[in-house]
């Protein structure tokens, strides 16, 4: 069975982001382009991934790597253009491929028409009411609540009269001042973003990645959030507050999924959805809302197999509770790469959970990193549901640390003065060849951000061929993946006890044949694991023993 070509694709789809800009550059300027990625997609047909999501290419000032978007239904002529996005649409599909874009529907940026058009008319005009433009506290002088940017300061910013001079008014921005808040309760935001919906879905693109989904409606009368200087919202931090995961955000995704469901085959979501508990997660996939959620839960847990069972007993729950599928995560552009959490965390560290802190500066463990990246792969694609990769997962790719001060584009390291924002180290481009300085990147050697020198080694051209290279074991995993029927959307059963630092489980849940053992070892030495047969390992070959195979430390196998 093809999973590309049932309408279900999504729930068992292994999806792999790009974060354009650094996948590969076909002009030579050092940005990415979807010339580039076009010239690329061969790499994704042999990895045998399900779908592909890209990261904002629509027209930006790149204030916040695109996520600052000025017009939906434009591509930024650094990437290309619209008839660009068609034919990469063609071409994906014709490899099997599903193609899912971002859409970026709580913010603009300051660029876009409506935002344009508001600061040419006085506050409080027509134009102003697409946004969040209000009177601020102390006779306008202060901002009118304690809302704080994600990305570091107050979410309010003054807006200035004729002579440049604060008006007593201020609009919000969740995030970077550069990023103005819609108003979700303006019929024309609304029906704009219909519009670019209908827009792209025309244009044969599969599905919306959308961001920051639980932001777009705030709490009537902006009330005070308490979140006090000291605290500001981080990725994976958003608790109660007025200004996220309010009701009314809700009308927002039926309508958007009946547009949705309009198509033949019906176009998916997957939002991202940061909340504070696993009931209002499962409010977000209910039949007739988003078809799936980021498990950012199990992003975040550490190497402990107490922790990562019951982030999975819970996730399955939850997304059981309305009969959507769970997804897996352990990278994307927003947080550290994995194999340098691990590494961090296997040197006695604590690894801060997104990008907004710097990764310690202890000497990481790279070697245990690496096994443990490579087991954690392993682990996640044996899990129900579907799963995600993030571009350079698959050649075990780290963190990139040491980036000149000046070189870093991410907003909150502007804001913050330097404290926050290191999103740019999992940014850096992708290794393709051997070849110095860009390594393929660019035909010029240029990249936008620079690259560690011996990236050429983890090149894809590096790994190819090589059995024991990361890049080999992904490919083998995802053809396994697709093989194997017990794999994919299902159930699972517990074949481990609570508290055992080995775990073992089984697909499906029931007796039925032929069915897999998914096991990881998270600790200090050799776990047994019943079975007669090793399907894969993420390292050494598990040892042969009576009536089973010894799974090393730090290794992930799929038995039987
Ligand atoms: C979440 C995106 O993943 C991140 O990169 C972006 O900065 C914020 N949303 C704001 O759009």
């Amino acid at each position: 069975m093809s999973i590309t070509t049932d309408a279900d694709w999504w729930r068992s789809a292994v999806i792999y982001q790009v974060y354009p800009k650094s996948w590969a550059d076909a002009d030579g300027d050092g940005f990415g382009d979807i010339a580039g990625i076009r010239s690329r997609l061969a790499h994704l047909a042999r990895l045998g991934v399900d779908a592909v999501w890209f990261s904002p290419w629509y027209t930006s000032p790149q204030a916040d790597g695109g996520y600052d978007v000025a017009d939906f239904r434009g591509i930024d002529p650094m990437f290309g253009d619209v008839a660009d996005v068609e034919a990469l649409v063609a071409e994906a599909h014709d490899l099997g491929i599903k193609v899912i874009v971002d859409i970026v529907p709580n913010h603009s940026s300051d660029q876009h028409v409506f935002f344009q058009e508001a600061l040419a008319s006085e506050p409080g005009s027509p134009a102003w009411q697409r946004y969040h433009c209000v009177r601020g506290s102390d006779d306008g002088a202060s901002p009118p609540n304690d809302w704080r940017s994600a990305f570091g300061g107050s979410a309010w910013d003054p807006v200035l009269d004729a002579s440049g001079q604060p008006s007593g008014w201020w609009y919000l921005h969740l995030f970077d001042s550069a990023q103005p808040d819609f108003n979700w309760d303006h019929p024309d935001v609304r029906a704009d973003f219909e519009a670019t919906l209908r827009f792209w879905f025309d244009r044969g693109i599969d599905g919306f990645r959308i961001d920051v989904a639980t932001g777009l409606v705030k709490a009537p009368g902006y009330p005070t959030s308490g979140e006090g200087e000291g605290l500001h919202l981080t990725f994976g931090e958003i608790l109660d507050f007025p200004q996220w995961d309010q009701p009314g955000v809700h009308e927002v995704w039926r309508q958007w999924r009946r547009v949705s469901n309009a198509y033949h085959p019906p176009r998916i979501f997957v939002g991202e959805v940061w909340v504070a508990t696993d009931e209002a997660l499962a409010a977000y996939i209910r039949p007739d809302e988003l078809h799936t959620a980021f498990n950012f839960d199990y992003l975040k847990c550490r190497w402990d197999a107490g922790q990562m069972r019951e982030v999975i007993d819970r996730s399955l729950h939850t997304s059981a509770m309305v009969g959507a599928p769970t997804t897996w995560v352990l990278e994307n552009h927003d947080v550290p790469r994995v194999r340098t959490k691990y590494a961090v965390e296997a040197a006695g560290e604590r690894m801060p959970q997104s990008n907004t802190a710097p990764v310690p500066g202890v000497a990481a463990d790279d070697a245990r990193g690496l096994a443990r990246a490579r087991a954690g792969l392993v682990f996640m694609l044996g899990l129900p549901g579907s799963a995600y990769l993030y571009q350079g997962q698959e050649l075990g790719l780290e963190e990139v640390v040491d980036l000149p001060a000046a070189t870093r584009q991410d907003p909150a390291f502007r804001r913050t003065r330097g404290a926050e924002g290191f999103r740019d180290g999992c940014r850096v481009p992708m290794p393709w060849t051997r070849r110095a300085p860009s390594f393929g990147f660019s035909p010029t050697g240029a990249s936008w951000l620079p690259m560690p020198a011996h990236w050429g080694d983890l090149s894809v051209e590096a790994q190819t061929g090589d059995p024991e290279s990361t890049l080999e074991l992904t490919r083998r995993m995802l053809r396994l993946r697709r093989a194997e029927q017990a794999l994919g959307d299902g159930d699972l059963h517990w074949i481990s006890a609570p508290g055992d630092a080995c775990l073992v489980l089984r697909r499906p849940a029931d007796d039925e044949d032929p069915h897999v053992l998914v096991a990881m070892n998270l600790g200090d030495s050799p776990a047994f694991v019943g079975a007669t047969e090793v399907l894969a390992s993420s390292g050494a070959p598990p040892e042969p023993g009576d009536g089973g195979y010894w799974l090393a430390p730090d290794t992930a196998a799929w038995l039987r």
